[in-house]
């Protein structure tokens, strides 16, 4: 390799290097308007859930006093319909000032004080998708340092009204510009989404060193029909998207919507057990003034909630299709843990499944599981004792489940494993992704 070679390569090595902040080890965690408020600007009619400085402080105060901080739910994020129409003299984007007084500053301030991190909403392209001023190519620079000025922790950057080509400028653009502003800000690109989220139009290990999180495929509607066509959409393309994710680089299927309409309390649980297979951002879109207590039970299940953090950031993996319409998931996580999630896509009565951890590709050995959802746990599981769970339509069984020895070597073959995936989110390679 001639010097003009090292110089090429080491100036593109600085350069992964300076657009990985550290951000985001594990998926993030927060709150976000658009499933649940969209773009009601209505604020005559309806003041307590337009999108304006009001809700915002609402589910900042909600997050605060409601036990949603400590467990992680940390961002509130602004999404579409904040903006006014026209940016000020000066070029820049501004909030619709009748319903954001305060402007985004004291907005941030007041998010900060409670311990939490603001999220803001733009679009790369000519409108948002609402048809509110977009960020084209000349104005990403600008609109960065706009955020970063405001304190803003996140930024989700969609893609409505551009085409390929310009996202493709665009995406890394704005990468760079966040990073140049000094200020840590999470980047959430909604890019291929607009390329029909798969390779090869999807270039998951370029987004991967510019993006924290990527919207992958079509938005989540209050239905269980949505979140079951998401799950078996990401469960279809798992070979291309699961090894896209690792710490720092995360898929997002999209909000959490328990505590909506949509969902009976089996299919909230169905929900939050495949986004913690998933490695799935934890974004809830509800109103958090009024919400069932089995959805906050559900959304503040720890277990879940820590199965879905795990720090090795491994995303899980549709293990079985049966034909009796049970489907199992499996997630490897950190000190030789896993989880496994039993779903039923049946519609007619709880379903006695019959299997083994043998079965399902666990090492020979004896098992302790803990069923997340309802706080029992087995004990003396051998890889080979058939046992048997009772799934509920349109529900789920999920495990945690631990080996109740401790291996004998300290270097142990999971161990190494997770060498060897870390390694590998960072540095793809073909064939390494069957490992899994
Ligand atoms: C797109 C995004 C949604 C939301 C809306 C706002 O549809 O995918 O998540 O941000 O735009 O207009």
């Amino acid at each position: 390799m001639g010097p003009f070679a090292v110089s090429h390569l080491l100036a593109l090595i600085s350069l992964a290097v300076a657009l990985d902040n550290g951000l985001q080890r594990v998926p993030p965690m927060g709150w976000m308007a658009w499933e649940r408020f969209r773009c009601d600007v209505d604020c005559q009619d309806d003041p307590e859930n337009c999108i304006s400085e009001g809700l915002f402080r609402d589910m900042a105060d909600r997050l605060a006093e409601d036990g949603w901080r400590e467990l992680g739910y940390e961002y509130i994020i602004i999404d579409d319909c904040w903006m006014s129409r026209l940016r000020d003299e000066q070029g820049r984007l501004q909030p619709e000032p009748s319903r954001f007084p305060g402007g985004i500053t004291k907005l941030a301030r007041y998010i900060h004080d409670r311990g939490l991190k603001l999220g803001i909403y733009a679009d790369m392209g000519t409108h948002t998708c609402m048809g509110f001023p977009g960020t084209t190519l000349d104005k990403i620079e600008i609109d960065a340092q706009t955020f970063a000025s405001w304190g803003v922790d996140y930024l989700k950057f969609d893609g409505c009204y551009s085409n390929p080509v310009e996202q493709m400028q665009g995406y890394p653009l704005m990468s760079k510009a966040l990073n140049a502003t000094g200020r840590p800000i999470v980047y959430s690109c909604s890019w291929p989404v607009y390329l029909g989220g798969l390779p090869p139009n999807v270039n998951y290990s370029l987004l991967g060193d510019i993006c924290h999180l990527w919207r992958n495929y079509y938005d989540i509607q209050d239905s269980w029909d949505s979140v079951q066509g998401i799950i078996e959409w990401f469960s279809n393309n798992q070979d291309d998207l699961q090894p896209a994710a690792g710490p720092g680089r995360w898929n997002d299927p999209d909000m959490l919507i328990i505590g909506n309409f949509g969902l009976s309390v089996d299919q909230a649980r169905s929900q939050m057990a495949l986004w913690a297979i998933m490695a799935a951002p934890l974004i809830m879109s509800n109103d958090l003034r009024n919400l069932a207590n089995s959805a906050r039970a559900i959304l503040q299940n720890k277990m879940a909630i820590a199965i879905n953090q795990d720090p090795m950031g491994i995303q899980g993996r549709r293990l079985l299709q049966e034909k009796s319409q049970i489907e199992v998931y499996w997630r490897p996580l950190s000190n030789s843990a896993s989880t496994l999630v039993f779903l039923s896509r049946r519609t007619d009565m709880p379903y006695l499944y019959h299997t083994s951890l043998a079965k399902l590709n666990y090492d020979a050995g004896s098992y302790e599981a803990y069923d997340v959802f309802t706080s029992s746990t087995v004990t003396g599981l051998n890889a080979t004792t058939v046992f048997t769970v009772s799934i509920n339509p349109s529900g789920v069984v999920m495990w945690y489940i631990i080996p109740q020895q401790k291996p004998r070597q300290s270097d142990t073959l999971f161990d190494q494993h997770k060498k060897a995936s870390q390694f590998m989110f960072h540095k793809p390679k073909p064939g390494h992704r069957n490992l899994l």
